[in-house]
């Protein structure tokens, strides 16, 4: 498999395949990641910057947690780095109690290529005491400070947080207005995951998504997938030997590495197959704005119309977008199909003869077909009203 068949890049960044291994404190370091290189990000961490977030996790460690601890957090880093390099994209996930830790990170980070990763997720109150984690997401005008601040030393920069703590919507908005890269977001909810919050981002922002949280199989992977995320991730089910209450939690099946090489074979296969690993299902389906690309004319009372109500686009620029895009491409034909070109047919996993002939005649592969309806839909999305 080559970087070239997925081609994800952030700023310096390219990631090999859309599938990440997630932060879990005290065991996710570079020894641990080194079984992991087929992932396309590696998170490592969350490791604590300064003094207060250091004596923060001991006293964790007093109370039975897993954490890192080191008296010389940027030196500790820096091995971590090291150890890590050969492996494949790496990000750190971190903590500290103030702005300047993160930017003498961020500047460390940088010079290995690196992905920064500001750990807004964490509620352990020993941390949350002190600022840092979940305790920046009800602190939004302080994270974005922090942004802005981080961004300036050019690191590729991530924020890590957990749904349904805060106004999700609002908070990634501003999370994009400030400058960072990425949003990994753990869409936890309290019964179950919420893969509505994906699809609400997607909807909402041009961040780079990594959909978190339950992350188990192929199955649970395209449903991130298919509702906006850019790429996934998996902390528990990074766990080899996992206890028996994981077990209970997160279900049977594959676990360690195996599960991140059968993730990263399978979505390979779908990226080989279908050129466009993440498309969204269709709008009446469930999908995301994105899925205005496979939607029919606007002739008939179905979910289009609320979906380009949210996008602030009317029936008629959305009628005028996709000619515009389709006019002269090989989108355009498709006598025999439903509308007459093929800029309102679905998606090819949808089967359909009348599309599928309309492909042979202009000699447009599976591929090419869905590579192009993946730029329809990038025109549109930036068409759409935030
Ligand atoms: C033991 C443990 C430690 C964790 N440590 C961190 C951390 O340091 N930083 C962070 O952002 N998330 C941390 N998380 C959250 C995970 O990265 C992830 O968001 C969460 O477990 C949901 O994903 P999963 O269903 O794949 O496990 C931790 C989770 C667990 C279970
Ligand atoms: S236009 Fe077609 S694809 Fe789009 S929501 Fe309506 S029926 Fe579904
Ligand atoms: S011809 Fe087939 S693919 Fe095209 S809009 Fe009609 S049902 Fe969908």
């Amino acid at each position: 498999m080559t970087k070239d068949l997925f081609n994800i890049n952030i700023g310096y960044a390219s990631l090999k395949n859309p599938i990440a291994t997630a932060p879990l404190a005290g065991i996710t370091d570079s020894k641990f990641a080194s079984k992991f290189s087929n992932a396309g990000l590696i998170v490592l961490g969350g490791y604590n910057l300064d003094k207060r977030t250091n004596e923060a996790a001991r006293k964790e460690v007093a109370r039975g947690r897993n954490e890192f601890v080191s008296d010389d957090p940027m030196n500790f880093l820096e091995q971590e780095l090291t150890g890590s390099r050969d492996l494949t994209t790496i990000a750190v996930n971190v903590r500290a109690a103030s702005l300047e830790p993160y930017v003498q990170a961020a500047h460390l980070v940088k010079t290995y290529g690196a992905i920064l990763e500001i750990n807004a997720h964490c509620r352990q109150p020993e941390m949350v005491e002190l600022g840092a984690g979940e305790a920046l997401l009800r602190d939004v005008p302080r994270l974005c400070e922090y942004i802005r601040e981080i961004k300036k030393t050019g690191v590729v920069l991530s924020v890590k947080t957990r749904a349904n703590v805060v106004n999700d919507v609002e908070l990634a908005k501003a999370i994009e207005k400030a400058g960072a890269d990425i949003i990994h977001i753990d869409a936890m909810h309290p019964q179950g995951v919420d893969i509505g919050v994906i699809k609400r981002i997607r909807n909402s922002t041009d961040l780079f998504i990594i959909g978190n949280n339950s992350v188990v199989d192929l199955e649970s992977a395209k449903e991130m997938f298919s509702h906006g995320a850019d790429m996934v991730s998996v902390a528990r089910g990074v766990l080899e030997g996992i206890s028996s209450h994981e077990a209970t939690v997160h279900g049977p099946g594959l676990h360690g590495p195996g599960l991140i090489d059968h993730l990263v074979d399978e979505i390979s296969a779908i990226q080989s197959m279908t050129g466009w690993y993440n498309a969204p299902k269709h709008i009446c389906g469930g999908g995301d704005l994105r899925a205005l690309a496979f939607c029919c004319l606007p002739v008939k009372d179905c979910a289009l119309h609320g979906a380009l109500k949210q996008a602030g686009i009317s029936a008629e620029e959305f009628m005028k977008l996709k000619m515009d895009f389709t006019r002269g491409t090989p989108l355009e034909p498709g006598n025999g199909t439903c509308f007459g070109s093929m800029a309102w047919c679905c998606k090819i996993t949808k089967p359909c003869f009348l599309r599928d002939s309309a492909l042979t005649s202009t000699r447009l592969s599976d591929v090419d077909y869905m590579k192009l309806k993946k730029k329809l839909s990038e025109y549109i999305m930036k068409k759409r009203k935030k």
